[in-house]
């Protein structure tokens, strides 16, 4: 297997296993039951700790306010305060997950493009740190909230700068075919401010942009900034307005199989800090915080699921399907996207390869496949197949589709496990129905 692959303190113990947070997968999956979503809790921290230090030495303001769409729990939320992060939620059950959590809610930010009244009050109610308002239906939805309780909130505009970040399309949300946020070309996000501008219980902090997911360019940033500080700029001239943050969203790219090749974070950040001086400079415009959002890239390669094998159906000259007791139900990512990942076996994992599988799911979809064509040791029944890379958008797009209930997740970290989503159990699927 490709050593580029065992990402924070991933590595073969001597046994042969795979190993995380200095304990044996085989041994998490025998205590636990497959399948399993383990976390690396130090990797995640180290990647926040990264994202800081490189604003640190740039010596800019910042706010790293990680994502929580990528993976949305109690114990993320706590792990992330404890790192000093803020957080972006998108719905009230994010927001009510965070504040449970015992999230600052001056640290928490709130994203979506169709925010509900209920959860813009819930928003207000428990004062959040900013409101990052998507389109004009919003703004007139929070001109009337904030009127009627006569709360002063703080809010950023979110546009989209039209920036094709070479990613895939359907996760792309920065072009300006795009549901989320004002056009910029149009006019739509001058129409925009003005209205804000008008209400004065809004305190516009400033701008947000999001340009997609699992960007390797560094250049799609730094050309984002150019956009962003542009616009800022005209906005001063127009309407005399000086914003204090620049946010430019998340979409850092993380290694899922060998083909990727992901930044240094501190590169990245580097490029981007940069290019803010030499924007703002050009402009004479004061320096703005910067704010980003990085979800997949401090949570996806601090993930992995262990499933254990089973039946295998091997159509000779045509493939060879090998199937695990988990798939498109705790990661829909394959079958929506495309999205490519990479296993070892764990508990065999320096075995060379013999033969070539391609991963099936358990469910009743054709399309619920993990993995196409991976080489790996003869796999015999009741192995744990480990799947890297998968702590984004994994569990948080997790589903019951044919009833099948949720894995657990346990947090690893110094030799120690903790539990920290039970396993759903067939009680749990049924605990909403009502018999007619
Ligand atoms: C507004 C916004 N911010 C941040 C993110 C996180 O992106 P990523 O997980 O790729 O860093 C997303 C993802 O969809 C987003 O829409």
């Amino acid at each position: 297997m490709n050593e580029q692959l065992l990402t924070g303190t991933l590595k073969i113990n001597e046994n042969n296993h795979l190993e995380i947070g200095g304990m044996d997968t085989a041994a998490l999956a025998a205590k636990y039951g497959t399948p399993l979503y383990v976390y690396d809790v130090a990797q995640i921290r180290s990647k926040c700790r990264q994202f800081k230090a490189a604003f640190e030495k740039n010596d800019f303001s910042y706010q790293v306010a990680y994502a929580s769409k990528a993976f949305s729990v109690l114990a993320i939320y706590q792990l992330i305060q404890e790192e000093g992060c803020s957080v972006d939620v998108v719905s009230g059950g994010e927001l009510y997950t965070a504040l449970k959590a015992g999230f600052p809610a001056e640290k928490i930010h709130f994203h979506g493009n169709n925010k509900t009244v209920a959860e813009l009050t819930l928003a207000l109610e428990n004062k959040v740190g900013c409101i990052i308002v998507d389109n004009f239906y919003e703004i007139d939805l929070l001109n009337a909230l904030t009127k009627e309780r006569n709360q002063r909130v703080a809010v950023q505009l979110r546009t989209a700068p039209g920036i094709n970040a070479h990613t895939h399309e359907y996760i792309t949300t920065g072009q300006r075919d795009s549901k989320f946020g004002f056009d910029l070309e149009n006019g739509q996000i001058d129409q925009a401010i003005q209205k804000v501008l008008e209400n004065p219980l809004f305190d516009l902090i400033g701008v947000h942009c999001h340009i997609g997911s699992q960007i390797f360019e560094t250049e799609a940033f730094t050309h984002t900034v150019d956009k962003m500080i542009g616009l800022l700029a005209s906005w001063r001239d127009k309407y005399g307005y000086t914003a204090k943050v620049l946010n430019l969203g998340g979409g850092f790219g993380i290694r899922y199989t060998e083909a990727d090749e992901p930044k240094e974070i501190s590169d990245i950040i580097d490029a981007v800090c940069q290019e803010v001086v030499q924007k703002t400079g050009e402009y004479d415009y004061p320096v703005p915080e910067i704010w980003i959002e990085p979800g997949r890239s401090i949570v996806g390669d601090a993930g992995i699921t262990l499933y254990e094998t089973g039946s295998e159906k091997d159509i000779p000259g045509i493939r060879n399907y090998l199937a695990v007791d988990g798939g498109m139900s705790d990661n829909i990512r394959p079958a929506l996207y495309d999205a490519a990942y990479t296993a070892v076996i764990a508990n065999r994992a320096t075995e060379p390869a013999e033969e070539t599988y391609s991963i099936a799911g358990k469910c009743c979809e054709s399309g619920d496949m993990l993995i196409w064509d991976i080489p790996l040791p003869k796999v015999n029944q009741k192995d744990i197949l480990a799947v890297f890379s998968t702590g984004a958008y994994g569990y948080s797009m997790a589903n019951n589709y044919n009833r099948i209930p949720r894995p657990a997740v346990v947090f690893v970290e110094d030799g120690e496990d903790a539990l920290v989503v039970k396993r759903e159990t067939y009680e749990d699927l049924i605990h909403l129905d009502q018999l007619i």
